[in-house]
């Protein structure tokens, strides 16, 4: 159903949607009980996918067809008590990405405290489901709102040598942990300011100036078998974090240090315009050339009055197919459906002003609606990972 800007409910009563198909244009009008200023405005009615019920939906038939991974941010909480999530996540997907299980604010809340049982109850359900994981993050840079991922008493540790005790025992404790089981790490999350490649300030800075290096040793140390990733934000809208990625990268790969793959996480939540076409591939082809995997590893492409669901099915086509044609190995949307986004938290909008100001509340940004159905936008990714070919 086509979202129309237009209707402004100036009651406070309940209200409710009510669409009519003429022709391919959805008309859609908000009733509502109270007071309403109400404009119908057509809107092209994107095609909508039929609801699958199979076993292995296009999405993951697709996605193993051309043997690469789709995923989802879950959390253990909803594969558990909803098992309607658990039945989306095993039909419609190949990959697990754990939304919060793995940041150490989750996994060590305190110096003696740790909390496997999260993280546990995601990997046992993807080694049930034949799911690949991908462990998210043991080292969250950036620190925009508090949301770093490090409990707080890591974060209060300013003796350098304590803080160093602390985050390298961590990430050798949670990669050995689930040695051979996680095969894909995001080392590090976030390591650029917004909205220019330089590092932002973290208090990773206690552990000196190349902590890259060495989380990623020490994560190697831990785990020598699993694939080492760097995953960044908004590489899309800003020329100059693709930049100083490919300059990190090169650098860090002619060191002999192990990483394996970047991460563009591509919350598309800047800004209502599409990514600049040749922004993802350009980027892609580019790290690639550095004998390094990419994914697109955290895609979200919320709606608002200035981005219709006709553009969100366009962008989330075109971006698939650029980072294909480009060569990357995953594509990761942010939840599992439009029930489970983060864009529509408190938290998030506050963080991310434009956010706010650009896209709408509920943002309904992802490829399974608010009941875990199939949406136009899943039609296309499917439709972009069988059409696009691979890079020679
Ligand atoms: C978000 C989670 O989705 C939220 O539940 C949590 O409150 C904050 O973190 N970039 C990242 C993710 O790399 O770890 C973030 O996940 C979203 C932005």
């Amino acid at each position: 159903m086509g979202r129309l800007g237009g209707c402004v409910n100036t009651g406070s009563a309940r209200s409710r949607l009510v669409s009519w198909v003429v022709g391919v244009s959805v008309i859609s009008m908000l009733f509502a009980t109270g007071a309403t200023a109400c404009v119908a405005l057509p809107a092209p009615a994107p095609p909508q996918p039929p609801d699958c019920t199979d076993p292995v939906c296009p999405l993951a038939a697709a996605a193993r067809g051309r043997g690469i991974r789709v995923g989802a941010a879950v959390e253990a909480d909803d594969l558990i008590s909803n098992p309607a999530v658990a039945d989306a996540v095993r039909r419609h997907f190949t990959s697990v990405t754990t939304e919060n299980a793995l940041k150490l604010s989750v996994v060590r809340p305190s110096p003696t405290l740790w909390n496997w049982g999260p993280a546990d109850t995601v990997v046992a359900f993807a080694e049930t489901n034949d799911l690949e994981v991908r462990g998210h993050t043991l080292a969250w840079v950036n620190e925009s709102g508090s949301q770093n991922g490090l409990p707080a008493w890591m974060r209060d540790l300013n003796d350098p040598s304590e803080f160093r005790t602390a985050i390298l025992d961590s990430v050798s404790a949670v990669v050995g942990r689930y040695q051979g089981r996680v095969d894909r790490w995001d080392v590090v999350n976030e390591l650029f300011e917004y909205p220019v490649g330089v590092q932002a300030p973290s208090a990773f800075d206690r552990l000196g100036p190349d902590y890259v290096a060495e989380l990623f040793e020490v994560a190697h140390a831990a785990d020598p078998g699993a694939e080492l990733w760097l995953n960044e934000v908004f590489t899309e809208v800003f020329p100059a974090k693709g930049d100083a990625l490919v300059a990190l990268v090169s650098s860090l790969r002619d060191r002999g240090v192990p990483i394996h793959g970047v991460g563009l996480q591509t919350h598309l939540t800047l800004s209502p315009a599409a990514p600049n076409p040749g922004s993802v591939s350009g980027l892609v082809a580019r790290l690639r050339a550095l004998g390094v995997e990419v994914a697109i590893t955290e895609f979200d492409v919320p709606l608002g009055p200035l981005r219709t669901e006709q553009q969100q099915v366009d962008i989330y086509r075109q971006v698939t197919a650029e980072c294909l044609s480009a060569g990357c190995t995953e594509i990761t949307v942010w939840g599992v459906g439009d029930a489970f986004t983060t864009l529509d938290t408190a938290g998030q909008r506050q963080n991310n002003p434009l956010l706010a100001a650009f896209f709408s509340l509920p943002s309904t940004p992802l490829l399974l609606d608010v009941n875990l159905r199939p949406k136009a936008a899943y039609a296309a990714v499917v439709a972009a990972l069988q059409r696009t070919p691979t890079p020679g």
